[in-house]
């Protein structure tokens, strides 16, 4: 029988990773769950909601921190006098103010540029000031341009310029960050002082966290990280459910709130509450697959930049990564390794047809697995489970890289793809029917670059350019290095349809007419060219960075931030942009988005020091390469028929 990828056998592996997609009993449900909840006691039960209590709200004189998950508590077994209970009853987790701001530089331009307005509070920050304005307001420059010294003086504008955005950002920051118990653990998702429509944009979100949790470790400042990554492990081990339907164990919250609510059985005082979303309120009831994972990722980041291991270390915070890991790595019905996933299950969070296996869950996932081998405790009881991850390293590698890949070559090949073939050397193996290359296409790629596509499932390619899956595929080596430069490559060559006037597009491009009413269901924040559906998103600026500092080419980044510096501060740091060149900000974009704040200072803070950018980047390791040129080999487009032996796999 001629072996094809659809059965690649690997004998490598044979020793190494011995279940690979078989029944494991890594993947027993009814294992470690019930003792890990048996640790929660502070759950209370509000219609379907449950919260997790600041356990400080003491009955004696002396609290004790009930936010202990196994293996010790967030804070030790501190204990807190009353006199300070006092001050955390009041505290408000949309109260901030009076938080200490970074030691600005002093310049005349920052002072005169953090103005407030007095009507609306707002910083009102003339960011991007013409250049007479600097001519007016600045005595020092009159100096270098009567000298005659305009370069110095246009020079010297743009750093003033720069510096200020920067430090508007960083005030900006610091404003959104959200209080529990005293202590920062978390900011929110947009601080807008004009919008009285929130929505849950006044929660703090696990993934617009992350920039902000990078922003705060690559300034030194580790205690919000560390705290948000405690809380959130506490979050995670909820009994949740959604019309009495409870989704698995090991699922981090979208989002969660602080909330100051009396004080059971005493109306005069207040305590603060955590109360998470794990979807069962969000819009569309959508699943967050990503929170776990970009959790994971920033535990590392945690450990990588801080220096502090202990964290990664504890017995909660190990059982934590093996729970997500168990829910994501589950036997079910699926023929890929790829994740199965809902619409809506990672930042583009209602439908837009990215149910499925989407890029973007995909490379996460693999991120996280490459993560979380880094940090698990080799111990008896988790081999299995590091077995079972390596095997789907392997598996997810040569999936993704086959037959998400896309070039001018591969176009060419599935232009030309004969169908229908039923077989297990078919090259055409998802039966792929060539009429799906759609016009735009043949026209957008470009001779030199290539993407990995959106999605793949039977008879389907989404051939939409998903820009955090292509770009996170880099950064933690999904891709080859070859696929990586080839995706960079693309982004310069359709800069003008990719960054415009405003990095980065969510997805190119948008779905119109007809398409977009039957997949996104005629969704009205989603009209083509805005919001998710091809609108323009200033967070991704820092995942861009980190790309290209990986693939040492990060003059593109700092291209696309200069570009975003020219109005991201004057537009008060919107949550997206519209149109097709992102000309307009965003239809219903919040401003002070944090995630838009945050995502320009990572990018800052990596171009000037890129080799900070390590604490996310994943190399690809020798194992891996060993056993992917393996499955290439035995791959029925570049060679056919050998024999097939001991052990098959299915990829
Ligand atoms: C929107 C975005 C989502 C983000 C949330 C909070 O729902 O689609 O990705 O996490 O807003 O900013």
């Amino acid at each position: 029988m001629a072996m094809g990828t659809s059965e690649a056998v690997l004998q490598v592996f044979s020793g190494a990773v011995p279940c690979l997609f078989g029944s494991d009993p890594c993947f027993s449900k009814s294992d470690s769950m019930s003792p890990f909840k048996s640790h929660i006691k502070s759950v209370k039960k509000r219609g379907s909601r449950y919260m997790l209590k600041c356990s400080y709200m003491i009955r004696s004189h002396i609290m004790t921190h009930r936010l202990h998950g196994v293996g010790g508590g967030l804070y030790g077994n501190t204990s807190i006098h009353r006199s300070q209970l006092q001050s955390c009853k009041c505290q408000r987790a949309d109260s901030v103010s009076g938080i200490a701001s970074e030691a600005g530089n002093g310049t005349w331009f920052v002072d005169n540029a953090k103005k407030r307005n007095p009507i609306n509070g707002v910083m009102d920050t003339p960011n991007v000031l013409e250049f007479q304005d600097v001519q007016e307001l600045k005595p020092e420059m009159e100096g270098s341009i009567s000298n005659g010294a305009v370069e110095t003086a246009r020079d010297t504008f743009v750093k003033v310029r720069v510096d200020s955005i920067e430090d508007e950002a960083w005030d900006l920051l610091r404003e959104s960050m959200v209080y529990y118990c005293g202590s920062p653990i978390g900011t929110i998702a947009a601080k807008d002082p004009t919008s009285s429509n929130v929505l849950n944009y006044d929660q703090v979100f696990i993934r617009d966290f992350i920039p902000s949790g990078i922003a705060f470790l690559l300034k030194g400042e580790y205690d919000i990280v560390r705290n948000f990554i405690l809380h959130t492990l506490q979050l995670q081990s909820w009994e949740k459910t959604m019309d009495c339907h409870s989704p698995g164990q090991g699922l981090m919250p979208a989002s969660f709130k602080v909330r100051t609510v009396p004080l059971d059985g005493d109306d005069s005082a207040t305590e603060e509450v955590l109360d998470p979303d794990f979807g069962e309120a969000a819009i569309g009831r959508v699943a967050p697959v990503d929170s776990g994972l970009w959790w994971i990722i920033l535990l590392r980041a945690y450990g990588k930049c801080s220096g502090d291991l202990s964290v990664q270390e504890r017995i909660d915070v190990q059982t934590g990564i093996k729970m997500i890991l168990r829910l994501c790595l589950a036997d079910g019905f699926d023929m890929f390794p790829t994740l199965l996933v809902t619409d809506g299950s990672c930042m583009i969070d209602r439908r837009m047809g990215i149910h499925g296996h989407p890029l973007e869950i995909q490379a996460l996932f693999y991120s996280a697995l490459l993560c979380a081998r880094e940090m698990l405790a080799p111990e008896d009881g988790s081999a299995d489970l590091i077995r079972a991850l390596n095997n789907r390293l392997v598996a997810l590698s040569f999936h993704i890289r086959e037959y998400y890949w896309i070039d001018m070559k591969k176009l060419n090949e599935i232009y030309r793809y004969k169908t229908e073939e039923y077989s297990y050397d078919a090259v055409n193996k998802f039966n792929i029917y060539p009429d799906q290359i759609s016009p735009w296409l043949v026209e957008w790629m470009p001779n030199k670059g290539g993407y990995l596509i959106g999605n793949l499932q039977p008879a389907h390619m989404d051939f939409r350019f998903f820009s955090l899956g292509n770009l996170w595929s880099i950064i933690s080596s999904l891709a080859t290095m070859d696929q990586s430069h080839a995706i960079l490559d693309l982004v310069e060559a359709k800069w003008g349809d990719l960054v415009a006037d405003m990095p980065l597009k969510i997805c190119y491009p948008a779905l119109e007419g007809q398409e977009w009413q039957i997949i996104t269901g005629s969704d009205p924040k989603n009209t083509p060219w805005s919001y998710h559906n091809a609108g323009s998103w200033p967070t991704l600026l820092w995942q861009l960075t980190v790309a290209c500092i990986k693939m040492d080419r990060p003059q593109i980044a700092a291209k696309a931030v200069e570009i975003a510096e020219r109005r991201i501060a004057r537009d008060k740091w919107p949550e997206y942009y519209d149109t097709k060149k992102a000309r307009f900000i965003g239809k219903q974009a919040c401003l002070f988005q944090t995630w838009s704040i945050a995502g320009y200072l990572v990018a800052k803070l990596l171009l000037s020091d890129p080799t900070a950018a390590k604490i996310l980047i994943t190399e690809e390791d020798s194992e891996l390469v060993n056993a992917f040129s393996c499955m290439i080999s035995a791959n029925p487009r570049r060679k056919r028929g050998r024999k097939s032996s001991t052990q098959t796999f299915i990829v």
